[in-house]
């Protein structure tokens, strides 16, 4: 041991000396510490929502906490998920990212409340380090591209679109009854996420673009918005069936949730259901899907969303290669396939 010690002084110690010291003063230098510099070998991850009271936001934290305790007894490790509530407030939000960071963790993932001020956020992730995922509210390119550890994972909101119009329109096409009045023109409602959000603009144009791509002719009689959100839908559709009673033969939601707040409208109002259509396949749509409610849904991949966050925490964290871990596109972005789910398959989601 002493002449471990001796020599160890007795070569250049000067030069080790000074490694030490920028050693010691890394780990000391606060910011955020590494999975190896991590004693307790505890992956810290902040999970900043924007609102935890969304349905399928809610199922991808579910999935995100039950897949992270699979991992812990998998690779034997801990996982320590830090899950803060934005309430829709952007001011909220941001305290939240920076208190994150303070406490020093691992990685960020943020669903960003309004995604046209991601900026901030890459800056402050930068400053400190932390590897930065948003998740399905997606940043303009521009500030994801702000920094190379700054990634996007999510599903492509036009594909998603496209998938839900070409369910209304194999529908439209194998069943006349579906055009109640018989005039060959598909009546449609448009009930809106919100407003500025890609998944509301994308769905909403590239679900009618599929349906007239293939030369149906559509009349819309209203949309609007209603925020994704199941009540403030019912509302919206009671009093379109005010207005256009049995004229309404199709409803397009741009999620589930939604959908599924018109067919309560409906089911109010004592109307028989038109062909209404959501996107996301939660737990209450596949229930609908199965009584035949509900004509079909878009699966918007939660468990994908939650999985591939973990896959590239344990890569950022382990010095693996990412694009190994993951499939990267253009170094930032990892797309999740929307599949459609009808009657016909339904047993392939239910779990
Ligand atoms: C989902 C919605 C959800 C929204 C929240 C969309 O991708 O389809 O159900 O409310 O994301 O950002
Ligand atoms: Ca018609």
């Amino acid at each position: 041991m002493t002449r471990i010690i001796k020599s160890f002084f007795s070569r250049s110690h000067i030069k080790s000396f000074a490694v030490l010291l920028a050693a010691a003063s890394l780990l000391m230098s606060g910011g955020c510490k590494n999975a190896q510099s991590d004693e307790s070998g505890t992956l810290r991850v902040g999970v900043a929502l924007y609102s935890q009271d969304d349905t399928f936001i809610a199922t991808v934290v579910q999935n995100l906490e039950r897949m992270a305790q699979e991992r812990e007894g998998q690779e034997k490790i801990k996982i320590n998920l830090s899950i803060a509530d934005g309430h829709s407030n952007q001011t909220t939000q941001l305290e939240q990212v920076e208190r994150f960071l303070e406490r020093g963790c691992d990685l960020l993932c943020v669903n960003i409340v309004d995604r046209t001020v991601a900026a901030v956020i890459v800056d402050k992730a930068e400053e400190a380090e932390v590897p930065l995922i948003f998740f399905n509210r997606q940043p303009v390119a521009e500030d994801i591209q702000r920094w190379d550890k700054t990634y996007y994972v999510g599903a492509r909101a036009q594909e998603g679109g496209t998938l839900q119009g070409e369910l209304v329109l194999g529908a439209w096409q194998s069943d006349e009854s579906f055009d109640r009045n018989g005039d060959g023109v598909m009546q449609y409602l448009m009930l809106e996420g919100e407003q500025g959000h890609q998944d509301s603009l994308l769905r909403t144009e590239y679900s009618i673009k599929a349906i007239t791509d293939a030369g149906i002719e559509v009349e819309k009689l209203a949309s609007d918005t209603a925020n994704w959100n199941r009540g403030q839908a019912s509302a919206k559709m009671s009093q379109w069936i005010d207005r256009f009673g049995n004229d309404i033969e199709v409803v397009i939601a741009n999620n589930d949730d939604m959908a599924l707040g018109a067919i309560d409208a409906f089911k109010e109002a004592g109307l028989e259901l038109p062909l209404i259509v959501g996107v996301d396949a939660t737990a209450p749509a596949l229930e609908a899907v199965a009584s035949g409610r509900l004509y079909g849904t878009v699966l918007n991949d939660a468990a994908g969303i939650a999985d591939v966050m973990l896959d590239m925490l344990m890569a950022l964290t382990s010095g693996a290669d990412l694009s190994e871990a993951v499939k990267l596109e253009d170094g930032h972005y990892v797309w999740l396939p929307y599949r459609q789910v009808t009657r016909d398959n339904l047993d392939e989601f239910i779990s």
